[in-house]
């Protein structure tokens, strides 16, 4: 089975250093066999989550937007690669809505027991990896600290 790779860039600048560093990360994906997709989330305009509650009984987000796009692609995916710059000591809004938005996700797996949408096996990929590509603009000790997975 071919390993999909999903590649999330979180800053606004194409092109810029988070971009740089995730098409790097990609193109060794596709080198070793992966396939892969990038999406820029500046371009799919994710709206925040609304915590309104209404993906409480159906895990499924009610907001209409092009987060729809994106559920499938995660829930394919073997390896989601996530590029951001640090801004404010965390990640970019245009990640952080994205990264809210799966909260009808987390509701559907922990609050309800069912397994992900479109997911095509009822375990999904039980080795889904992360991956979390960073960078700063300050020099000094625990810039990526509240951004990064915790340790
Ligand atoms: C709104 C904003 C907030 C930022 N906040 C931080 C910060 O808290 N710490 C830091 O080290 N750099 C900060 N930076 C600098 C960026 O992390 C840095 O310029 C980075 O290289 C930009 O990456 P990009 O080229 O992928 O967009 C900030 C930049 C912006 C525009």
């Amino acid at each position: 089975m071919e390993i999909y790779v999903l590649g999330l860039l979180g800053s606004p600048r194409a092109g810029g250093n988070s971009d740089l560093l995730l098409d790097s990360f990609l193109a060794g994906a596709q080198e070793s066999g992966g396939e892969t997709e990038k999406l820029i989330l500046n371009e799919l305009q994710i709206r925040p989550c609304q915590e309104c509650g209404g993906c409480d009984g159906t895990g499924i987000c009610i907001q209409e937007d092009r987060m729809r796009e994106v559920y499938p692609k995660l829930e394919k995916a073997h390896i989601v690669a996530v590029a951001s710059p640090i801004f404010f000591s965390g990640v970019t809004a245009q990640l952080k809505a994205m990264i809210d938005r799966c909260q009808c996700n987390w509701v559907r797996r922990y609050r309800l027991g069912r397994p992900p949408q479109d997911t095509p096996s009822p375990q999904g990929h039980k080795d889904r990896l992360g991956v979390f590509l960073s960078v700063r603009g300050q020099m000094g000790r625990g810039i990526f600290d509240a951004a990064g997975p915790a340790r």
